[in-house]
């Protein structure tokens, strides 16, 4: 059985509340659930990491290395910003998909960029919580 994890950066904590008619109406918590539900039909082990903290998700991925099969991450506003994220995905080497719930290429100019795409072997956005499911399945292509 495939073991991957799913890292959501910072505000992600935050889902339900936060800009519902972008994000949408979900909490964090609906949002693991969901993700379980889907796994366990995937036959894959998934856990979970969100921080608020741009060296708390490097030192997770550094943390992971021979752990798990690959990362699903969201990494939230540290994608436009985080070299330190990007570099972690590299330095680990693990296959890693980019996941965001909003269609960031539709957005703000300063969405544009994505410092952790070239790290990814994949993005999946604006399909919301089945985003995260995509990406999974992504993961459990790779031989
Ligand atoms: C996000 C998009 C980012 O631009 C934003 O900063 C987020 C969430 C998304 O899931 O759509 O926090 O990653």
């Amino acid at each position: 059985m495939k073991k991957i994890l799913v890292i959501n950066g910072p505000n992600l904590n935050m889902l339900g509340v936060r800009e519902p008619e972008i994000y949408g109406k979900g909490t964090y918590s609906d949002l693991l659930k969901f993700i379980e539900g889907e796994a366990e039909i995937l036959n894959t082990e998934v856990s979970f990491f969100q921080s608020n903290h741009e060296g708390d998700i490097v030192d997770e991925i550094q943390n992971v290395y021979q752990v798990y099969d690959g990362i699903v991450i969201n990494p939230a506003a540290y994608t436009h910003t985080s070299v330190a994220i990007a570099d972690a995905l590299k330095a680990v080497g693990l296959p890693a998909v980019e996941v965001h719930l909003s269609d960031v290429s539709k957005r703000e100019d300063f969405r544009q960029i994505s410092y952790v795409r070239p790290a990814c072997i994949g993005t999946v956005m604006g399909k919301g919580f089945e985003g995260y499911i995509e990406a999974i399945k992504m993961l459990l292509e790779i031989e």
